[in-house]
């Protein structure tokens, strides 16, 4: 008894120990040896930037593109955006446990994502856009818990979105576009809550629009454009926008009508459905979303086009009318003798009342 009770105190006097050991391995030095191994993958460096300059006869907090926190001297930031660099990514970028930001936009790394990357639990900012990757998208980038923006765009990634993208739950901003992904939307990207853009054009994704199953208060921009998505747009994904600004569904092949529901979003700026196979009368109830400021749904198989030319004339009109009177008050603003002018006053009042003609017209 007494000795299985001293083995387990051994036990967990090693566990920790080895636990305080280990924390105490990693240090500024860890981190330095990280970057000093990525330094030794670039194999080309156009403007010289860390050869001159990350060097060991330096503190890695000033190293170039280096930020460091305050309190405990480590890496948080790593941005090498646009140097032009020609290398791979080494696995020891995993042991920068601090990071919350790593930005290589712009450059040309290539070959694999190292899954170390994985062990990056405080990362909230990751960007690989504009780069040489061929390879999938790895599905451990769904255990980056704390990520708020994920920008692979530009890049020649193919293979499918993983479905763990969808556990992100503090995701703010995924943009894959202009890749080779193929497959289909995963629904679990629209379950994320904090999603204020989801950008996803040009590339060869398949299959149909998942469904919304929940509000997304705080999506703004959805962008499609350019892929083979099938299917028709879901009857109830305008239910759960409200806060939509940018609709780009075109060039796809969706077919079936534009959802009533539409006028939901009453926040939406650009609606972008040209080139698709979309069908059937235009609900009358676009006219009602009075912050349209770009519609394009050419290329279709709509009935009543007609419908459309009316609401852009009488939108035409009304900002004529708007220019104008904005044209008059500046005029008299320009008079000769400053006692004919209008005070400022005066003025304000006048364009206050434009406005409300504008945005009274609009509705
Ligand atoms: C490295 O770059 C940083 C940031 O541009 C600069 O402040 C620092 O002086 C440079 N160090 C050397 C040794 O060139
Ligand atoms: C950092 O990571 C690499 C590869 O993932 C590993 O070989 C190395 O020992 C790690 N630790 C330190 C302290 O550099
Ligand atoms: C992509 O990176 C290259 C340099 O590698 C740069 O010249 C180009 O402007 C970048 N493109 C975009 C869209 O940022
Ligand atoms: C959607 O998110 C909720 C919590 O935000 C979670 O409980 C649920 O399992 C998620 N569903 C899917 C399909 O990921
Ligand atoms: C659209 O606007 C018209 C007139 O401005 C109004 O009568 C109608 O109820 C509105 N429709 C919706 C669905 O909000």
């Amino acid at each position: 008894m007494g000795k299985t009770f001293l083995n387990l105190a051994l036990v967990i006097i090693f566990h920790f120990s080895v636990g305080t050991f280990s924390m105490e391995l990693t240090t500024i030095f860890t981190d330095q040896s990280a970057l000093l191994t990525l330094k030794d993958h670039i194999i080309y460096d156009p403007q010289n930037v860390l050869a001159t300059n990350w060097t060991v006869s330096t503190p890695v907090c000033n190293w170039f593109g280096v930020s460091c926190g305050f309190k405990h001297r480590r890496v948080t930031a790593l941005d090498l955006t646009g140097l032009g660099l020609v290398g791979t990514l080494p696995p020891h970028l995993g042991n920068l446990s601090f990071l919350s930001l790593l930005y290589l936009t712009s450059n040309s790394f290539h070959g694999r994502l190292p899954v170390q990357l994985s062990n990056l639990q405080l990362l909230k900012y990751l960007s690989f856009a504009n780069n040489s990757f061929r390879e999938e998208i790895p599905s451990w980038m769904g255990s980056l818990t704390e990520l708020r923006r994920l920008y692979l765009f530009l890049n020649n990634f193919k293979g499918v979105i993983p479905f763990s993208l969808g556990y992100l739950p503090k995701l703010e901003f995924l943009s894959l576009k202009e890749n080779q992904i193929s497959g289909s939307i995963p629904f679990s990207i629209f379950n994320i809550s904090s999603l204020q853009a989801i950008v996803l054009g040009y590339n060869i994704l398949s299959g149909s629009i998942p469904s919304v199953p929940r509000d997304l208060l705080s999506l703004q921009v959805i962008d499609f454009t350019l892929n083979n998505l099938i299917g028709h747009i879901p009857k109830d994904m305008f239910d759960h926008l409200p806060n939509l600004k940018r609709l780009y569904l075109n060039y796809n092949l969706l077919s079936g009508g534009i959802p009533a529901s539409l006028f939901k979003c009453t926040e939406l700026q650009t609606l972008s459905l040209a080139d698709n196979q979309l069908e059937g009368s235009i609900p009358i109830e676009i006219g009602n979303l009075s912050m349209l400021q770009f519609l394009s749904i050419g290329y279709n198989h709509f009935e009543d086009t007609n419908l459309l030319s009316t609401i852009e004339k009488e939108r035409e009109r009304s900002a004529v009318k708007c220019a104008l009177s904005i044209l008059q008050v500046g005029l008299e603003c320009t008079a000769e003798l400053p006692a004919e002018r209008p005070d400022m006053k005066e003025v304000a009042a006048k364009l206050k009342k434009i406005k409300m003609e504008l945005l009274r017209a609009k509705d």
